[in-house]
C-alpha cells in the first residue's frame, strides 16, 4: 500500500473550485447582505466527527459562515453513520424533515454524506425517494465538497456519483470545535472484515498518513493550546502497516510523546489482535499518553469470536490486558459488547458476563447486533429473537454497572487532575471535566473556564462519574 495516493486541497483543480464558490458567497453577500451560511450535521463515531470539522473547515473557507440552525442554512450538510439500523434511521429521518426547509428556500443546497452514502441501496433511496437531496459524498471524497459544491451550483442538475478515491487528502482545513480537545486522524479505513460490520465497506481499505504529517499537525495543535489531543483510526494500532516508511503505532506514539508542552494524547480504537507489549512498554513509560486503552472485546465466548471474523480469543485478550494492568496499575479499559450476535446462546452470553467479571472494565459501551446488508453475519441463520437480545442486553447493563462502580470505588478521596469542560450539561450549577482515564469528574461551578487544568479531590464515586471539589 506505499501506492496510496496523496493529494492535497492545494491542487489546482480544488483551487479553482474554490475559487469559484467563493465568488458565489461574495455574490449571494452583495444581494443579501449577509454571507451564506452552512449547517453541519453529525452522526456516528468520533471520525465522523474530525471529518465534520473538515466539511465546516472548506465551506468556511468557501466563504461560508457556520451556523447551529438548520432554518438558517442555505447549505445543510449531514454527515451520516451506518454501524446500526438505528443510526441510518434517525440519519434519514432528519434529512425527511429538511423537506420543508426546501421547500421555503429553494436555494437551499442539501448533501448527504459520510458512510451511508456509500452504500448502493441508500444513494438509490436518497435519489428516489428524497429528491430535495442535491448530492451525496462518500466517506473518501469528501475533500471533493468544493469541486461538487462549485459544480452544483453550476449545473443545477442532482448529484449522485458513486466514486470513492481512497486517498489521503491532507491540507484539508479543519474548523475544529473546541480549543483545547482535538482529533487527529491517522489513519483511514479498515481491512479486518468482523461478520457483522459495515466500516470496511464503507471506509476502504487501510491507508495511513505519513508520520512527519501526523507530528506536524500533533506539535501545531499544541504549540496552539490544545491540551488534549486523541488520534483517530478505524483499529489505531494498525498504524503503518503496508505503507514504506517504516513507523508503526507504537513507534508514532513514542515520536508524539517527545513533543514538548502540557498535553495528554490519547488514541481510539484498538483493536486486540494489533494490541502488543511493545505499545504498553511505551505508553507506560510515555510523559504524556493517558492511561486509558479502549479495546472492544465484543464477545466473551471463544466460538462466538470466531463467528466474528476477530482473530483473538479469549486468553490472548486477557494476556494483553493483565500485562496492561501490571506495568499501569491505574489504567482504564473500556470496551465494546455486542449482544446477540447470530448464533449465540445462553452459554455464550454467560462467557461474556463471566468475562466482563473477570476483565473488570471500567466502562463499556454495549449495542444489540444489527443485521448490515451485504455483511456474513446477516446471512447467518440463528438471528436472535428482539426479546431474547433486550433481555440479555439488561442484563449485561445491569452488571456492568457494579462492575464499574466497584472500579470507580479505589478513587474516593483521591486527587484528579481534571481537564475542565465547562458547565455540566445535566447538573445545574455544577461543571464537568475529564481525568487522564477519561471518566468524567463533577465539581461545584467557580467559573473556571472550560480547557483549563484543574486539582479536585473526590468525596463521592456512582458507576459512570465522579464526585468532588476544587482544591
Ligand atoms: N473500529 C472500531 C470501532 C467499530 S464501530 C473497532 O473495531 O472496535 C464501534 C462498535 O460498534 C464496534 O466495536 C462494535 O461493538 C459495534 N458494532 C459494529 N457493527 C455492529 C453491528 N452490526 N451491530 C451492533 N453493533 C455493531
Ligand atoms: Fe468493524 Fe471490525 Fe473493522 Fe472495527 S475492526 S471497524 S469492528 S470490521
Ligand atoms: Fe458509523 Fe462510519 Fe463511524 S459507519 S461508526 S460513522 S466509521
Amino acid at each position: 500500500m506505499g501506492e496510496v495516493k496523496r493529494i492535497s486541497l492545494t491542487e489546482e483543480m480544488s483551487l479553482a473550485a474554490i475559487s469559484r464558490v467563493c465568488a458565489h458567497s461574495a455574490a449571494f453577500k452583495a444581494e443579501y447582505g449577509y454571507s451564506p451560511r452552512a449547517f453541519v450535521l453529525t452522526f456516528g463515531c468520533q471520525q465522523n466527527v474530525a471529518d465534520s470539522e473538515k466539511l465546516s473547515g472548506m465551506a468556511l473557507q468557501m466563504g461560508y459562515e457556520i451556523t447551529n440552525t438548520p432554518e438558517q442554512a442555505d447549505l445543510i450538510l449531514v454527515n451520516t453513520c451506518a454501524i446500526r439500523e438505528h443510526a441510518e434511521k434517525r440519519a434519514l429521518s432528519i434529512v425527511g424533515q429538511y423537506k420543508h426547509l426546501k421547500e421555503k428556500k429553494r436555494d437551499l443546497i442539501i448533501g448527504v454524506c459520510g458512510c451511508m452514502v456509500v452504500q448502493e441501496h441508500r444513494r438509490e433511496q436518497l435519489k428516489k425517494s428524497y429528491p430535495y437531496v442535491d448530492f451525496v459524498l462518500g466517506t473518501s471524497v469528501l475533500h471533493r465538497l468544493p469541486e461538487l459544491l462549485c459544480r452544483k451550483l453550476a449545473e443545477k442538475r442532482r448529484i449522485f456519483g458513486s466514486e470513492e478515491e481512497y486517498a489521503i487528502a491532507e491540507e484539508v482545513p479543519i474548523l475544529r470545535e473546541s480549543h483545547y480537545r482535538a482529533w487527529v486522524s491517522i489513519m483511514y479505513g479498515c481491512n479486518n472484515f468482523c461478520s457483522y460490520c459495515i466500516v470496511p465497506y464503507v471506509r476502504g481499505r487501510e491507508r495511513s498518513r505519513a508520520p512527519q504529517d501526523v507530528i506536524n499537525e500533533v506539535r501545531d495543535l499544541v504549540a496552539r493550546g490544545y491540551k488534549d489531543i486523541t488520534l483517530l483510526g478505524q483499529n489505531v494500532n494498525s498504524y503503518g502497516k503496508g505503507e514504506n516508511h517504516g513507523v508503526d503505532f507504537a513507534e508514532l506514539l513514542e515520536r508524539l510523546d517527545q513533543i514538548e508542552g502540557d498535553f495528554v494524547l490519547r488514541f481510539m480504537t484498538s483493536h486486540p489482535k494489533d494490541a502488543n507489549r511493545r505499545l504498553v512498554d511505551v505508553m507506560a513509560s510515555g510523559k504524556h499518553i493517558a492511561h486509558h486503552f479502549h479495546l472492544p472485546l465484543q464477545s466473551g465466548s471463544d466460538a462466538i469470536l470466531a463467528a466474528m471474523n476477530r482473530h483473538y480469543d479469549r486468553a490472548a485478550y486477557l494476556s494483553i490486558l493483565d500485562y496492561m494492568r501490571e506495568k499501569m496499575p491505574d489504567i482504564a479499559v473500556t470496551s465494546d459488547i455486542i449482544v446477540a450476535f447470530p448464533g449465540e446462546t445462553e452459554a455464550d452470553f454467560e462467557d461474556t458476563l463471566s468475562m466482563l467479571r473477570r476483565a473488570r472494565f471500567d466502562m463499556i459501551y454495549s449495542f444489540i447486533y444489527s443485521p448490515r446488508k451485504g455483511t456474513p453475519a446477516a446471512e447467518m441463520e440463528n438471528q436472535i429473537p428482539k426479546e431474547v437480545a433486550s433481555k440479555r442486553f439488561d442484563r449485561l447493563l445491569a452488571l456492568q454497572e457494579e462492575l464499574s462502580l466497584e472500579s470507580n470505588a479505589p478513587l474516593l478521596h483521591t486527587e484528579q487532575r481534571i481537564l475542565c469542560d465547562g458547565p455540566s450539561k445535566t447538573d445545574a450549577g455544577m461543571l464537568s471535566g475529564r481525568n487522564g482515564q477519561n471518566k468524567i469528574v463533577f465539581f461545584e461551578d467557580d467559573g473556571t473556564p472550560a480547557g483549563e487544568w484543574v486539582n479536585v479531590k473526590i468525596d463521592r464515586v456512582a458507576p459512570f462519574a465522579l464526585y468532588g471539589k476544587k482544591i
